[in-house]
């Protein structure tokens, strides 16, 4: 797919008051500082579109971006738990649970994951959370650039072999990318395409 247009459309914490059209959109998600708003620049070809930072929590609220004026990319904030009750119970934060929930033209979230790293419980329990509510997902591994070639195979293998060994019956999609050496780019593109060809003749 060629990009001819991505434009920043609106930031905000409200999910009723996000876009309204009628387009496919994609979701950016993972912890803080994984590369989320790294990917979409790159994908888009542009350096600052999605704002990025070495410190985690640059990203704040739910920002949408139209792209070649037919889709939606969005960039979410990093994830993490907020206390909800006195016995410590822990939730994703609210406004990023609703987005998922209500969101109807999502068409596919994309749940980073710097490839470095051992599953972490966070990401492992929101793509629970996100097969518990029926949200259709993908595993994007990112920063595949610190590793080489055979290790960043390995690792990304040992990943979804612990997903398939815990409790999922079949592998998510996986994607593995890097935003500094625009790994994984085509792939990506084409898998979006795809999806939008489907959302477009249904
Ligand atoms: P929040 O908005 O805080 O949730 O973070 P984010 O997930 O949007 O991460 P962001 O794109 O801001 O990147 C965080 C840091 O990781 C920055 O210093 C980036 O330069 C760096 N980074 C992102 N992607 C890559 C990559 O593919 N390779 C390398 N080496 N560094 C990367
Ligand atoms: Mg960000």
């Amino acid at each position: 797919m060629k990009i001819t247009s991505a434009e920043f459309v609106m930031s905000n914490s409200n999910v009723a008051k996000c876009p309204n059209e009628p387009l496919p959109e994609y979701a950016f998600i993972g912890r803080s500082n994984v590369g989320k708003s790294s990917l979409i620049n790159m994908l888009m070809e542009r350096k600052s579109l999605a704002k990025t930072s070495g410190r985690p929590g640059k990203t704040q609220l739910i920002n949408h971006f139209k792209i070649n004026n037919n889709w939606f990319l969005v960039d979410l904030p990093g994830y993490g738990y907020a206390r909800v009750s006195k016995k410590d119970k822990k939730v994703f934060q609210k406004y990023i649970t609703e987005y998922f929930q209500e969101r109807k033209q999502l068409v596919c979230g994309f749940v980073l994951v710097d490839i470095r790293h051992e599953p972490q419980p966070v990401d492992l329990e929101f793509m629970e959370w996100l097969g518990t509510n029926n949200v259709p997902f993908a595993i994007i591994f990112t920063k595949a650039d610190k590793l080489k070639p055979n290790a960043m195979e390995r690792q990304a293998k040992a990943y979804i072999q612990h997903l398939l060994d815990s409790i999922w019956e079949e592998a998510p999609p996986h994607f593995i990318t890097s935003s500094t050496n625009r790994t994984g780019k085509e792939e990506l593109l084409r898998y979006i395409d795809d999806i939008n060809k489907e959302f477009f003749s249904s």
